[in-house]
């Protein structure tokens, strides 16, 4: 049954054929426009873009669970120099059966070759091209090195029945499971025909079914060019529920209920980020929540946001992370960072839309109290990394070169990205800064920018236009230097100084906070706050009080577990080691596991939990804790 299994699967490929006409106008755009800006180099792809270039992919695939392994064939259109002998995709990890070219339908054989893989790139895959070639046809297979995938046994997931697959290709993993030109500079449309078993549903960063069909067969379409670290694939036991005309969510049926509710906002949310920075441009807002290890808060997939079920609170209180997502939909997908040196394109951009779509749905004393949060993670960042001698890496413009892109991937993008924006704001005038963001979404959507085109742009019709008293070294302060300008504007918040005042009062006279009114963002600034020399009996006071140690809420737990190392405090230790188990994003796994690596009896708890959770991560937060933990897998 299983030899056979991929002969059934590609006579099934070939019955199914490929659609390869050409592309019309899609919602007023053309490939070729968005082809406007040659893209520049890229120093994490193996494309040679200006050669030959990638338009759109029709992607076939079987997803086998048995073998977790996809069976794909990639049909990829190209546009090339009439010279160009080559096309050169980015690969990693794939096992390639055949590779094929030709125009229009005709497919004939062709050679290829794969470079010897360099660990963080992959292996180019070099297609040989006949002269008139418009196509190729990768024939090829997953293996266990796709580090984009992540299979889940049952036991992984909310309902411990069904198998789930996800993938996240951001920023250099989408070549683990698609040969494709692997690069933000380039974008193309595409087309999906995936088999699944039949009690499982298939989404993908398209237009999504809401309904799970006998066959077990689903058809995906993006119109819209996209970048390749926004192809996404989810397959499991998820079903539709709709929360307005153009927005709904994906969950487990156990999960379902409760996701509607948290995510209820989210049409309001729409309408108030429209208004800000122009139409959505994506049709449909949809959001998947994913078992609990999936490595990050949310990924802003086109059409369909992965999001992880951490923010499932209950009340919610961590949907700014929604706003982000969708925020993503202007910034980074509209217009998209070039190369991943310009990451904070992507985020600061995104977590200053963020704030705003924040404060318009719950007020400014709301979204100051996220932008202060911010600003002391951001603080405490640029500390420890001018320490470590990583000062360069608090630029904004980063050089990545001989680095994986994940190392971009720190509060500097997001949240020095969003104090740069928020200067900016503040030299300019809300106004009059509001309707140069609108013009930039405009000018630039489904294009690329660096950051330097970034400033170009600025100068131009904002400083020059509108007679801005913004200079440029300023501007190269915040961008090409390290640390943080002094100029850094600092929010206020009174909701904050409030709690400062009782923590205060608690610490001098010992009568407890008065929390009731508190949000999830008044406790997170009291446990941050704590002194780290917190006497014992104050420790245990506070959480016999106020049961932090089995908090639902996981940003308090990640916090208070924090502080739990810090103070040593014992009886937070095993739900620690339950959270550390049963969730997987990276951004509360890394600093717990950190803090405890610092002392001997912390790294042996750390390593004896580790063993356990491990198989439970995905790659992406077992490289980072492998490293962390000194970790060797051999
Ligand atoms: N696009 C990012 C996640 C990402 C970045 C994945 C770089 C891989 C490489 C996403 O939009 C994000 O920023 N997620 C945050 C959410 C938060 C800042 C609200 C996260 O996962 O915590
Ligand atoms: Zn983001």
């Amino acid at each position: 049954m299983k030899v056979n299994l991929h002969i059934v699967f590609f006579c099934w490929l070939i019955a199914t054929g490929c659609n390869q006409s050409g592309r019309d106008h899609i919602s007023g755009i053309t490939t070729d426009e968005a082809l406007m800006t040659t893209p520049v180099k890229d120093i994490h792809s193996y494309a040679e873009p200006s050669q030959a270039i990638m338009q759109h992919l029709n992607w076939q695939a079987e997803v086998d669970f048995d073998s977790s392994r996809i069976y794909a064939k990639a049909s990829i259109r190209i546009s090339k120099d009439p010279n160009a002998e080559v096309l050169l995709l980015d690969s990693k990890n794939l096992h390639i059966d055949s590779v094929k070219a030709g125009t229009g339908i005709v497919e004939s054989p062709t050679e290829f070759t794969l470079s010897d893989p360099d660990e963080i790139m992959g292996s180019a895959l070099e297609i040989k091209l006949p002269k008139e070639a418009d196509w190729v046809h990768i024939y090829y297979r997953t293996t266990a090195g796709a580090e984009a995938l992540q299979w889940l046994n049952p036991r992984q997931t909310a309902g411990k029945e069904h198998p789930f697959l996800f993938t996240q290709s951001q920023a250099i993993l989408a070549r683990s499971w698609i040969p494709l030109q692997d690069s933000p500079g380039i974008r193309f449309t595409y087309e999906a025909t995936v088999k699944v078993p039949p009690d499982l549903l298939a989404l993908m960063s398209a237009e999504n079914p809401q309904q799970r069909n006998d066959q077990g067969v689903y058809h995906f379409e993006m119109k819209q060019p996209i970048p390749a670290y926004l192809m996404a694939l989810a397959v499991g036991d998820v079903e539709f529920r709709s929360l307005g005309p153009r927005s709904g969510v994906y969950a487990e049926p156990a999960l379902i209920d409760e996701s509607a509710y948290e995510f209820a906002e989210i049409e309001q949310m729409i309408s108030i980020a429209e208004k800000l920075y122009g139409p959505y441009r994506w049709e449909r807002y949809d959001l998947i929540v994913l078992p609990p290890s999936f490595p990050f808060g949310g990924m802003e997939n086109p059409r369909l946001t992965f999001a992880t079920p951490t923010i499932l609170a209950g009340d919610r209180s961590l949907t700014s992370l929604v706003a982000h997502e969708l925020a993503h939909s202007w910034s980074g997908n509209l217009v998209t960072n070039a190369t991943w040196e310009d990451f904070w394109l992507n985020e600061g951009f995104t977590v200053y839309f963020e704030n705003r779509i924040m404060e318009a749905l719950n007020g400014r004393d709301y979204s100051e109290m996220l932008a202060l949060l911010a600003l002391q993670d951001l603080k405490a960042e640029v500390k420890e990394m001018m320490g470590n001698q990583q000062g360069s890496d608090t630029h904004l413009k980063l050089d990545l070169t001989n680095r994986n892109p994940d190392d971009g991937v720190t509060t500097i993008a997001y949240d020095k990205g969003y104090f740069f924006l928020r200067w900016l704001e503040k030299k300019t005038g809300r106004a009059v800064w509001d309707q140069f963001l609108i013009n930039y979404f405009q000018d630039n959507a489904f294009n690329s920018m660096t950051t330097e085109h970034f400033l170009r742009y600025l100068q131009k019709n904002l400083i020059e236009q509108q007679h801005i008293n913004i200079y440029q070294d300023e501007l190269e302060e915040w961008i090409y230097h390290s640390g943080l300008p002094e100029s850094l504007p600092v929010p206020e918040s009174t909701r904050f100084d409030a709690v400062d005042d009782d923590l205060e009062n608690w610490l001098g006279s010992q009568r407890l906070p008065v929390t009731g009114q508190w949000s999830t963002h008044e406790w997170l600034h009291f446990i941050k706050s704590l002194p780290d020399d917190l006497d014992s009996t104050l420790v245990t006071e506070l959480d016999n009080a106020f049961d932090l140690t089995n908090s639902s809420n996981a940003e308090i737990q990640a916090a208070w577990y924090l502080k739990a190392i810090t103070f040593n405090y014992q009886n937070a230790y095993p739900a620690m080691a339950g959270f550390l188990e049963g969730v997987g994003r990276r951004k509360f796994l890394s600093p717990l596991y950190k803090a405890l690596a610092e002392t001997d009896a912390g790294k042996s708890f750390a390593l004896e939990v580790y063993q356990r959770a491990r198989p439970n991560y995905h790659f992406v937060s077992v490289s980072s804790i492998d490293g962390i933990l000194g970790f060797d897998d051999e």
